[in-house]
């Protein structure tokens, strides 16, 4: 295995990811907790040094445990990381002095070869991110220079004789593209062989909750979504009957959602389930409300009282489980200069456990969605449940825009059943980010047989995504939505004309509201 020594980067978790995408096992411990000792049992096959946000200059400011040199191991420094190995081993690193480098930058090789480097440099350079203030001003005994930027003359160094490497830049972001090669080139000359799988990071997750948790109840907030449903089944396979989760059933589900969520979870999975079918509450308050924030915050707020109400039912309970993910936790600001405005309040139930006293069991915190899918599926979830596009947690109240009504609502029930069976049935689902219908605030006239028609309009939406900060319309064929068209038309009364929403995100966001 492999070790990652965590100087408080905000990217280190994307070197695990780089990592697990090479099929290596690999663990991430903070620095304060890598001792001597700790490095003896351990025993890693090869080291990381992550990146970090203090400055090596500074006295008292981090430092890996010597011994990590000692071990006859590869070991690879990058960022904060690269700095105090060089420091350790001989060098020196100086503070700014117009030097900081932050964004792109090229690197360009020098004559020499490098197993590091294999893939790397076919076009001479290569793009990668610098975050730096301070540099390496004076290599450690050893050491060579394979690659220079502009402003870090020591970009990447390495002694080949004993397997030390050292880059300024992060190859485990995106904005470094070929980055990904330089771990796979790091763990081949470490000997892994790659054959670590998802059905690993279980046992090791397991082994973890377990660990945490003890003998103590748990409860976990389950939506049925892929988030909240993994996490639950996961943490029911690791503690069984000291599990309960809770199912807020708003009444702003999609068709049959509810049973299903309670058939699955409760029949098939035995796990302890409350469902606080709580529809009374929540649509006698959004009565009469059209307005999208307020309606939001009214379901954001009633959300998080009916849990805290059946919540406090449940005994003895000292942990609360999410479904948090990796990108919840990164604070994105740092690469992309996250937005400040607030567009739409999304549900949030951050603040709930200090308030409940309760503490916090996060198993998913180091994946990413599409690792989710996978541990989901080595959980034995079905693939068409793990598949399935993502639901927003005020759920169809924005996506009828207006007041909610139970006939607007059961109108759009129907309909939204009916264009996924569409889009199911011609195959399309998968390769759609999401897909829903909604209904709109007005009649239109229209005539059906003999007679006129005054009824609901409903809209169609279908986009593609990687991440829903973006998406594009998807590009359904006429026939596909003629179809579409005639077949809501006939089968939901109440319905009398389609629109096809042609809006891309920005200007349009995905949901209505
Ligand atoms: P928008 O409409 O902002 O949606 O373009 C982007 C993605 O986020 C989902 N969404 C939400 N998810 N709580 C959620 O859990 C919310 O309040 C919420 N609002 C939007 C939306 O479905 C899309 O996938």
């Amino acid at each position: 295995r492999l070790l990652i020594i965590d100087f408080g980067s905000q990217v280190t978790q994307l070197i695990a990811r780089r990592l697990r995408e090479l099929s290596v096992y690999c663990e991430i411990h903070p620095y304060q907790n890598v001792t001597d000792a700790f490095l003896a049992e351990f025993a890693p096959k090869a080291v990381i040094l992550s990146g970090g946000p203090d400055s090596v200059t500074r006295e008292g400011s981090p430092r890996a445990p010597q011994s990590v040199f000692e071990m006859g191991v590869p070991v690879l420094g990058i960022c904060y990381g690269q700095q105090t190995m060089m420091e350790q081993l001989g060098g020196k690193v100086v503070s700014g002095h117009g030097t900081a480098e932050f964004g792109r930058a090229f690197v360009t090789p020098n004559a020499h070869k490098l197993d590091l480097l294999n893939g790397w440099f076919g076009n001479d350079k290569e793009q990668v991110w610098m975050s730096h203030g301070d540099h390496v001003s004076q290599i450690a005994p050893g050491f060579e220079v394979y690659g220079t930027s502009p402003n870090a003359p020591y970009a990447i160094t390495a002694d080949a004789s004993r397997h030390f490497y050292a880059v300024q830049f992060h190859p485990e972001v995106h904005h470094t593209p070929n980055g990904a090669k330089l771990y796979e080139n790091f763990v081949k000359i470490a000997g892994f062989s790659g054959d670590w799988t998802m059905a690993g990071y279980k046992d090791q997750a397991i082994a973890a909750i377990r660990e945490q948790v003890g003998d103590k109840q748990v409860i976990c907030g389950l939506s049925g979504g892929v988030d909240s449903s993994v996490t639950a089944v996961l943490l029911h396979e690791a503690i069984g009957e000291q599990l309960t989760c809770v199912f807020v059933d708003h009444g702003l589900l999609r068709l049959n959602e509810a049973d299903e969520v309670v058939k699955m979870f409760r029949d098939n999975y035995k796990i302890k389930l409350i469902h606080a079918d709580e529809a009374e509450l929540f649509l006698g308050e959004l009565d009469g409300v059209s307005d999208p924030e307020t309606k939001r915050k009214i379901i954001g707020k009633l959300f998080i009282d009916v849990f805290q109400k059946y919540a406090n039912g449940i005994e003895g309970a000292e942990f609360l489980a999410q479904g948090t993910l990796y990108p919840d936790v990164i604070e994105s600001v740092s690469f992309s200069g996250g937005p400040s405005v607030t567009i739409k309040s999304h549900h949030n139930v951050g603040g709930l456990p200090e308030k409940m006293g309760l503490k916090l069991v996060e198993p998913l915190r180091e994946l990413f969605k599409d690792e989710v899918r996978a541990l989901g599926l080595e959980l034995g979830l079905p693939a068409s449940f793990i598949g399935r596009h993502p639901f927003p947690g005020p759920g169809l109240a924005i996506r009828c825009p207006g007041e909610i009504t139970r006939e607007k609502l059961a109108i759009l029930q129907q309909a939204d059943a009916v264009y996924i069976d569409q889009i199911r049935k011609h195959g399309l689902y998968d390769e759609i980010w999401q897909a829903f219908a909604a209904i709109l605030p007005m009649k239109t006239v229209g005539v059906m047989g003999d007679g006129r028609t005054y009824d609901y309009a409903v809209a169609i939406r279908a986009v593609t995504s990687v991440d829903g900060m973006t998406a594009d319309t998807y590009p359904f064929t006429h026939e596909f939505m003629g179809e579409t068209m005639t077949r809501i038309i006939n089968e939901v009364k109440g319905v009398n004309r389609v629109f096809y929403d042609l809006t891309s995100k920005p200007p349009g966001t995905i949901e209505l509201e």
